[in-house]
């Protein structure tokens, strides 16, 4: 299931995203003392950050992770840790508590035990998921070219996060799996632009979830994946 709302501009988009998700939130914070939210990494949710690092709410009780991440340096240019430290941790939301899924050197065995067991024990199920979406129909780092993509969108793993390699795309990734990621209370789809529009398309008139990993949230039966696009 999914529902689609379209906005004229980007910016639009983003306020109105921004007032959602700090609302959802905020009623999170109120119900239980404590939040979680997972976001994407990529080109499009800069804007998104930056409104939403302002908003005003106990940003102390939230716990915020990436949904994905590339295994590389955090300073790197390609880092998503580093995309949400520099436009998302700021302001208001500098005192939120952050799930690193980049640690150490190398994406061995343990490091991803370690990071299963810290997934499952204080950050899932998530509040709020953003997730995003490559032009080859991939969302967090579940992508169609890799040999982990079955591994990936099991809805029966019990892993929380499995290491991928995609074929198409730079860096060895990290991502929360299909199964851990439809557990969140709210899924949003942030896109922007023709291209995605047109990506979209081809997702929701087809059913082969393997070709378009993206398709295995849209048309989930239980879980309502809210799509926002802007031009
Ligand atoms: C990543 C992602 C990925 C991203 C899409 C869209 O780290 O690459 O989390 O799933 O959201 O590829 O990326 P753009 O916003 O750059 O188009």
């Amino acid at each position: 299931m999914n529902q689609l709302t379209d906005f004229s501009s980007r910016d639009d988009l983003d306020h109105a995203l921004a007032n959602t998700v700090s609302n959802l939130l905020a009623e999170a914070i109120k119900q239980k003392g404590k939040a979680s939210i997972a976001v994407s990494g990529g080109s499009t949710p800069k804007g998104l950050f930056s409104l939403l690092s302002k908003s005003d709410i106990d940003w102390s009780k939230v716990t915020i992770t990436l949904a994905d991440e590339r295994w590389v340096a955090l300073d790197s240019q390609d880092s998503n840790t580093r995309l949400v430290h520099e436009n998302l941790l700021q302001n208001n939301a500098a005192v939120a508590k952050f799930f690193h899924l980049k640690q150490g050197e190398k994406l061995c065995t343990d490091t991803l035990a370690d990071l299963n067991l810290a997934a499952k024990n204080s950050l899932l199920p998530l509040d709020v998921l953003i997730l995003g979406m490559g032009e080859d129909g991939h969302t967090a780092s579940l992508f169609p070219c890799s040999e982990q993509i079955t591994q990936g969108l099991d809805e029966t793993n019990t892993n929380a996060l499995l290491s991928v390699e995609p074929k198409t795309a730079p860096h060895q990734r990290i991502s929360f799996s299909f199964a851990s990621l439809i557990t969140s209370e709210n899924v949003f789809l942030h896109l922007c632009g023709e291209n995605k529009q047109t990506v979209l398309n081809k997702a929701l008139n087809g059913d082969d979830k393997f070709e378009m990993p993206i398709r295995a949230f849209l048309q989930h039966p239980s879980l309502n994946t809210q799509i926002y696009w802007a031009p």
